[in-house]
């Protein structure tokens, strides 16, 4: 493992278009529960019961209340290690992108500029009547449905299941990875699309992959390099910045 490590952080030092993509992994050494893991969200609750337009058509009060508990949730969570060495990794870097499926926020609390959330943001609303958005940053504890200027309920600004993604961002993150010398795709199972195609399109596009994950993945026969472990532990160590940096 250590001579992968060092071959690893030898790409990341000649790199110069780094690609990240990260999943619940990256934030699970935070405390925040991962969606298909054994201790996983979805173990416990039904995605198509909170996480789809019809869900919250049917019962925007229950939807509400899950994203409210999962805000109150990431809220006492704080981002870790590998956060924190990917923001250093951009500092100084023109040709980097973090392509995120994360809605906890942690990539920029850490000090990330660069982030592109393919999936939203748990803390921010919008109003599928008139198209305002806002932060909920202050107000999670309220339990009402928050509505717009224009007295609209709001929706959670995620992507649910069924649903497109936002189209700048998939645009920006797919120029990114078919422009890409390096990928780094870190704790994500890889299992929902077009996010889990990225790694593919950098690979026929010439880029290296490298996977870091404590599990397989159907990536891990697509990686060129596979680094087994916790990302926390990990990605300090490829991205060449001391732990708890
Ligand atoms: N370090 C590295 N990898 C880890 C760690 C860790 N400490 N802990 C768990 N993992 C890995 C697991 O092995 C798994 O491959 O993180 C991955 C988490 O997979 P999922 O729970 O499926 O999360 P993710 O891949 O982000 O899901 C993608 O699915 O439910 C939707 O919109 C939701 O964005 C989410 C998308």
């Amino acid at each position: 493992m250590k001579q992968r490590i060092a071959l690893a952080s030898e790409w990341v030092g000649r790199a110069r278009r780094i690609v990240v993509l990260t999943g619940a992994g990256i934030s699970a050494e935070s405390g925040v529960p991962t969606f298909r893991g054994d201790e996983g969200l979805w173990k416990r609750h039904r995605p198509e019961k909170l996480a789809t337009p019809e869900a919250f058509r049917r019962n925007p009060r229950l939807v509400w209340e899950w994203y409210r508990y999962r805000q109150a949730l990431v809220e006492k969570t704080r981002p870790n290690d590998a956060h924190r060495a990917l923001a250093r990794l951009e500092e100084g870097r023109e040709g980097f992108l973090l392509v995120t499926q994360n809605i906890d926020g942690h990539h920029e609390r850490a000090g990330s500029r660069k982030v592109v959330e393919l999936h939203g943001n748990l803390f921010r609303a919008r109003c599928d009547e008139c198209g305002e958005r806002r932060s909920m940053r202050g107000e999670t504890a309220s339990t009402t449905i928050p509505r717009c200027a224009r007295g609209h309920e709001m929706r959670p600004d995620v992507v649910w299941f069924g649903e497109a993604l936002p189209v700048p961002a998939l645009e920006e993150a797919w120029k990114g990875a078919t422009q890409s010398d390096l990928f780094l795709v870190i704790g994500t199972s890889a299992q929902v699309h077009p996010a889990a195609s990225l790694p593919l399109a950098a690979k026929e596009s010439g880029s290296r992959v490298v996977e870091v994950n404590t599990a397989e993945t159907v990536l891990t026969d697509v990686a060129d390099l596979v680094l087994r472990g916790r990302a926390a532990k990990i990605v300090p160590l490829i991205a060449r910045v001391e732990k708890g940096a």
